[in-house]
């Protein structure tokens, strides 16, 4: 290997990591106030090693002079989700994003790696502001659920005490791990669709509710004191039985009268 600076080659990576690293854990706190949800559950970065580096130019055959090209992941950002959608809208809002250029993106959640990893990742060039001026380099983003990361964090480090020779057997076994997570995944996404259907039902069972009791206190207000004490009987009678249907239904009825006293108020 030539005499290379490492420390000076690798500046403008750990610059890049550092940034990238601020800008998502930014995004998180901010979607967090605006939305009351961060699709981002936590953000992770590293700067390849020297050693990895100089091993992956090896494999794929780059010379030591065009690193900066040939190799996309000297910086690593992750960012883990809770769920499967959540990776779609990071993804959405880093293609949206002023302070970065897309390279490219490799769905390895529809394409998933034959290893049973799955990932998406986001290439990118980030520019770093040197001494000197600009300095665009590579990034590669990977946005992943918790399972996920889970996953390919415990197959990598087996995979590293292997030295990628793992046993078929142990392998098939990660394979059907691989699955499993993504079963918990989708079982995961549909429980939480499911409360948050549970989430709407409830807001308009109370809005219901509201709009009947506002409803009988307007007909009072009109003199419609017979109407509003059917009203109240009726209302009684359905919040006991739960029917939240024909509650809906009362609420439209009592708006109906309601317009009929204001109509006959004013003539
Ligand atoms: P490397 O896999 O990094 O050597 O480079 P590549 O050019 O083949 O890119 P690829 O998109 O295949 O992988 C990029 C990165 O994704 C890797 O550095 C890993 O962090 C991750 N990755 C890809 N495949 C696997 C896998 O089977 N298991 C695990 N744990 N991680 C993987
Ligand atoms: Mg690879």
């Amino acid at each position: 290997m030539d005499g290379r600076d490492w420390s000076l080659f690798l500046q403008p990576y750990e610059q890049a990591v550092e940034e990238l690293k601020v800008k998502f854990k930014t995004m998180r706190v901010e979607l967090k106030i605006r939305e009351a949800y961060a699709p981002i559950e936590f953000v992770t970065g590293r700067v390849k090693r020297i050693s990895s580096i100089l091993e992956k130019a090896r494999r794929l055959g780059v010379a030591p002079d065009r690193l900066e090209d040939g190799i996309e992941d000297i910086a690593g950002i992750r960012i883990m989700c809770q769920f499967v959608d959540d990776i779609h809208r990071v993804a959405a809002l880093i293609r949206t994003r002023k302070d970065l250029e897309l390279v490219y993106e490799k769905d390895y959640i529809t394409n998933y790696k034959d290893s049973g990893y799955r990932s998406y990742h986001i290439i990118v060039k980030y520019p770093v502001q040197t001494a000197l001026g600009f300095k665009h380099v590579l990034a590669e983003i990977q946005i992943r659920t918790l399972a996920m990361n889970f996953w390919a964090t415990i197959e990598h480090s087996l995979n590293y005490k292997f030295k990628e020779s793992l046993p078929e057997d142990v392998r098939n076994r990660l394979k059907k791990a691989a699955e499993a997570a993504f079963l918990l995944d989708t079982e995961m996404t549909s429980i939480r669709e499911e409360i948050l259907d549970a989430q709407t039902e409830f807001e308009e069972q109370s809005n219901a509710v509201s709009r009947v009791l506002n409803g009988i206190q307007d007909l009072y207000f009109y003199h419609r004191v017979r109407e509003a004490a059917q009203f109240q009987i009726k209302f009684n009678e359905l919040f006991e039985q739960q029917d939240y249907h024909a509650l809906h239904t009362l609420s439209i009825e009592i708006g109906a009268a309601i317009a009929k006293a204001k109509k006959n108020n004013q003539s």
